[in-house]
Formats: C-alpha cells, structure tokens, sequence
C-alpha cells in the first residue's frame, strides 16, 4: 500500500464530496471497458463506488487498467465529481457521484473466482461453501452477518441492564443430556477417557445459581450429533440464560421485552404480552406442539360422529382409544383426483393409512361409503364449521398418528395454497408439556425437555405411579411455527431429582457417575431457579427471511455435518492416534 491511507468506505461518497481528492480501497466487482475509458465498479462492504478511468489518463494508469480483473484488490487516488443526470444510478448509495481515477494500486490480484461474486443467485451450495469467503463477499450474507452482530449487541445490552452477567463455561467438560447424541475429544493424558462438549450449559448454568450468581447468560456454542435440517447445525449457538427465585411468568417477563427489542432492528413491532398455549391444545388444535398460528385451519375431533359409523376403518379408530380429525380447507372443493392422490401419498409417510375427503359443495360428494349417508355428512360437516367450496380431511388412527399426519398436512396444505401471510410474526408460549414421555423401542421414559426439569407441584405424587400424566413446568417459545427457545423450572431439591432420575431408568451407580458432582451440589443450599435457552441462529433465520440457518453463519457445516472449506472431519495421522490411545477399526 506504500503510504497510501483510505480515506473513504466504498459506500460513503455523496455529492457533497465533489471536486475533492480520494483515496478508496476495495475489490473490484465489476469492470466495463469501452476502449478509450474504462469503468471499474470498486466494492467494500459498506458498498460500490464507480471509478472512471478516462482516456487522456497516464498511458501507465491506462495499461494498468486493462490489466484490472473482477475480484481485484485497487487502491484508487483520485477526484470525485458529480454524474451527469442521465448517468446517475439510484441502486446505489453513491450513485450520483464517481471518481475519476488519477493513480491505481493493484493491491493484488485474484484467480477467476467459481462463481460471479456479483451475482447473488449463482453458484450451487456445495460450491459456495467450499468458498464460503468468497461467498462472504456478497451483499445478502455480508448483511445477515452484521445483522447477527447487531442483534447479539442488543441482547448482551439488554440482559446487562437488566443486571445478568455473562459467565462463560468449558467447553471440554462431562455429557449434558439433551436428547441428541454427544461429540467427544479424545483425552491425551488419560488413556480411554473422554471429553464431551457441551449440548448446552446445562448444569453449568444451574450450578452458578447454587454459587448465588443469580442472574446468567452466555452467549454460548453448543454441540449435538444429531441428524440435520434447514433449521439444525451440529454447532450452533443459544443465548442462555437462568435465574434464581423466579416462575415461568418471570422468565416470559424477561424474554418478550427482548424479542421485540430484537425485532425492532428489522423495523417489527411485537406485540406484548405473547399469547400462551398449554401443550395439550396445541396437540389438539395443530397436532403439534409448535404451530404456525399465523393461518387458522385448526383441526376439528369429529370421532363421536364417527362412533357408530358404517365406516368400519373410523368406527374401529375410535372404539380401539383412537380418534378421528379432520381439517376443513377453504376453496378445497375443486381439488382434483390427483390433488387428493398427491394428499394422501402426503399423509402416507406419517403413518396415516389413508385421506378421507367429504367435499361440500352444492352437492355432497365424498370418498367415504355410501353406507354413511349424506345427513351423516352433514352432520359431520358442521361439527367441522365447513362453509360451502370447502373440502373436509380426514384421518383416523391413533391420537399421535393422527396428530402428526394432520399437522403436517396442515402446514404442506398452507404453503401449497399460499395461505402463510408474509411479514407476520406469531409468538407463542407453549407450556405444560408433559415431563416424560414412553420410549417405545427403548422400553423406558426419556424426557420430554432435559432430566433436570421440575415435575409441576401438584403433580409430584404421579411420578411413581402414572409418570406420563406429570406435567412438567416447562415452555417453548415458538415463532411461524419454529421452536426458537426451551426452558423451564428446574428441580432443586436432591431428593426430587433422585426420583426423577429413578422413573428415567437410571440405576444409583449411573447416576452417581453421570451426575454425581450436580446431586452433591444440590444438597449444598441450591436456591429454586428456572431459565431458557434462545436459538440464535434460528432467530436470525427468521429476523433475516432466510430458509436456511447455514446464511446466518459465517461458517456452516453442511446438512451432512462436514466443512467443505476446511475438508472436516478428516482423517489423522497414525501418530496422532496413538498418542490419543485410539485405533480405528475399518
Ligand atoms: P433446547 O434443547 O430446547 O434447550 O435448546 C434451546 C434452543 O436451541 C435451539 N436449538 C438449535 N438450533 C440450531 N441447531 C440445533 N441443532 C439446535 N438444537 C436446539 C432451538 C431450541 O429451542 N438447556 C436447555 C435450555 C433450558 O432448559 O434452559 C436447552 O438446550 O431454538
């Protein structure tokens, strides 16, 4: 650079700046040669600046010129000026003015890129993140970056205010179970023994309350081995956060303030408080426990209609402890035969052993037998509140298979209708979920939340008879249909985590190996305390109107858990595994 020293960004200069001298540095985005003057777009990430090299230019600055490729790093030296009128570009910040190069640096030079860096759409995934700092240089990502930047500042402001410390906990440390498998680190200095890192800062969090710290947050890395989606990442980041002496309402106090501070930075207005759902209803309404409320077609029981049916499949749901669901679709009427093949495939994969139909039109037509007859129908028909245009669906099985195989026909139903209004955003609460849940292949209940969270008082007594009828006193915060947070009272009494742990099918010795430091501690005056963890990059996703987390990241892992940049996981030197004391087994 020798003793050149930038003066401007790419996106500052304005017509103000007119007739002064500049020195900009950046990378060039585009470059448009028409002989006797050449055009050089220079970009940084505050924007584009339109340098002009003009023809009675130094013959060397014109040589230079045509040397100048896209992704070029120039330092320029030069004078701006105004456009003239029919040269102004409104796209961009500085397009009323350019600067009329004097003197360039070529701070280097770049290989062609894979793909046009300018160009937002292009390049396949795979290929943009095996160059994802070539990614990095567009607008879209460089956005979402500082928006998450932006975003983390306001949360750590907001919970500093409000007199939370951030205490950061290892990495290295013992499994925290929170229902996905853990990643380890082999140890050196103890031959067979392992680290794992953390799923969350479970116990850690909880153990800062036992030290009195009161109010916490971290935000903090966690790590599961799980299997992916567009809204998972092996690594991922929660702002967590716990506190003493406090109820359910205390934490929903805390967050909702927070959320709408967040949603301000995109010009959102939340309103407060936000609605809450026990988990029972949202079963029974969404067949989820976390619904996009942002369009209605609830599900409607109509298994009483069902009860004596002629329609055998339905009768014998009901009578076996089942039940029978339907969802009316608006305007469903016209569906066609291949609509409704392409439903019931739809259905199929969760289990459903078919789709029923009933479409109310200014006949009633349907695909059950003529066995039920029409008044039957109808009857059906208003207990589901279907309007004449509508169609109604039906499913009928078991309460979770019916649940999921209309849940998620209500969401697939939604998008494929476009039903979803855009730009709104619908929080809700839901709470009460139950504490435990039987794990059929396992033959033993795992819990719903983590081991560490509190039964509902009134509740304790079902722990040893009836563990799946103890609700537990947690919560999720759900947004369009998205978990974006989880959390809950914690049990901090010793003998009540020991009963826990002993409905979970944890024998003493395992868990006085798993848990042994965390029941000691909690014999040692452990305050009541409660808290949540926010998905980060979830928020993001949604703050930034992305499908994806991976472009709220600056460096993803892809949907197979690998670095395509950093070609990880890889294999080791034999060396290295030796000292590890590990071998591998092909
Ligand atoms: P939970 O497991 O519900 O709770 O996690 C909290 C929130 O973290 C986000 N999240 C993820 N985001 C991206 N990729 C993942 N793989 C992933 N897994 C979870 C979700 C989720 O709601 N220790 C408890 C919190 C507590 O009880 O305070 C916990 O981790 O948005």
């Amino acid at each position: 650079m020798g003793d050149w020293n930038r003066t401007h960004s790419c996106g500052e200069l304005r017509t103000a700046a007119a007739g002064s001298m500049v020195t900009l540095m950046g990378w060039v985005d585009r470059r448009r040669d028409f002989g006797n003057l050449v055009f050089v777009d220079l970009r940084d990430r505050r924007g584009i600046t339109q340098v002009v090299i003009r023809s009675d230019a130094s013959p060397s600055l014109m040589e230079k010129s045509k040397q100048i490729r896209s992704e070029f790093v120039l330092g320029v030296r030069g004078k701006v000026r105004l456009r003239s009128p029919e040269t102004v570009n409104p796209v961009l910040n500085t397009g009323e003015i350019e600067v009329v190069a004097e003197e360039i640096k070529i701070l280097n030079v770049a290989k062609t890129p894979p793909f046009p860096v300018n160009e937002d759409s292009q390049g396949s995934e795979d290929m943009r993140l095996k160059y994802r700092y070539l990614d990095l240089r567009r607008a879209r990502l460089q956005k979402n970056i500082l928006l998450r930047h932006q975003v983390t500042l306001d949360i750590r402001q907001y919970l500093s205010d409000r007199d939370f410390a951030e205490v950061e906990t290892p990495v290295l440390t013992k499994s925290t179970p929170e229902g996905a498998r853990d990643y380890l680190v082999p140890s050196r200095l103890h031959p067979g023994k392992f680290f794992a890192l953390p799923q969350s800062p479970q116990l850690f969090k909880q153990l800062l309350m036992v030290s009195g710290f009161d109010k916490y947050f971290q935000v903090v890395r966690c790590f599961r081995d799980e299997d992916l989606r567009a809204d998972r990442q092996p690594e991922f980041t929660q702002v967590d956060i716990e506190m003493s002496f406090v109820r359910p309402q205390s934490i929903f106090e805390l967050v909702e303030p927070m959320m709408a501070t967040v949603f301000s930075r995109i010009g959102v207005s939340v309103k407060l408080p936000f609605p809450r759902l026990p988990y029972v209803e949202a079963m029974k309404r969404y067949g989820t426990d976390k619904p996009d409320m942002r369009f209605a077609m609830e599900l409607v029981d109509v298994s009483d209609q069902f009860a004596d049916s002629e329609f055998g499949p339905f009768r014998e749901a009901v009578s076996s402890g089942g039940c029978v669901k339907g969802m009316v679709v608006d305007g469903g009427e016209t569906f066609s035969r291949s609509q409704m093949d392409g439903l019931t495939e739809f259905v199929r994969q969760f289990g459903a052993p078919g789709l029923a139909w009933v479409k109310h039109g200014s006949e009633i037509k349907s695909s059950l037998p003529k066995t039920v007859s029409v008044s039957e129908m109808e009857k059906i028909l208003a207990k589901a509140g279907s309007e004449k245009g509508s169609i109604l669906l039906l499913v009928g099985g078991s309460y979770r298979m019916v649940a999921e195989s209309l849940g998620a026909l209500r969401l697939h139903i939604a998008h494929r209708q476009d039903l979803i209004p855009k730009d709104r955003f619908h929080f809700v609460w839901i709470h009460d979920f139950p504490l435990m849940e039987y794990d059929e292949r396992e033959k033993k209940y795992s819990p719903c939340h983590h081991p560490f969270t509190s039964p509902v008082d009134s509740d304790l007594e079902l722990l040893a008879s009836n563990p799946e009828k103890v609700r537990a006193k947690a919560y999720d915060l759900v947004l369009n249909g998205m978990e974006i947070g989880g959390g809950s009272i914690r049990i901090h009494r010793q003998d009540v985590q020991r009963r826990v742990f002993q409905v979970l099918g944890y024998e003493d010795e395992e868990a006085q190996r798993k848990f042994g430091f965390f029941l000691e501690a909690l014999q040692y005056g452990t305050p009541p305390h409660g808290g949540i963890a926010l998905g980060l990059d979830r928020i993001l996703m949604l703050l930034a109107d992305e499908k994806s987390i991976r472009d709220v990241i600056a460096f993803p892992k892809t949907a197979r858990a690998t670095c395509l940049m950093t070609d990880s996981p890889s294999e080791v030197g034999p060396e290295q595994l030796k000292e590890l004391h590990l071998r591998i087994e092909k």
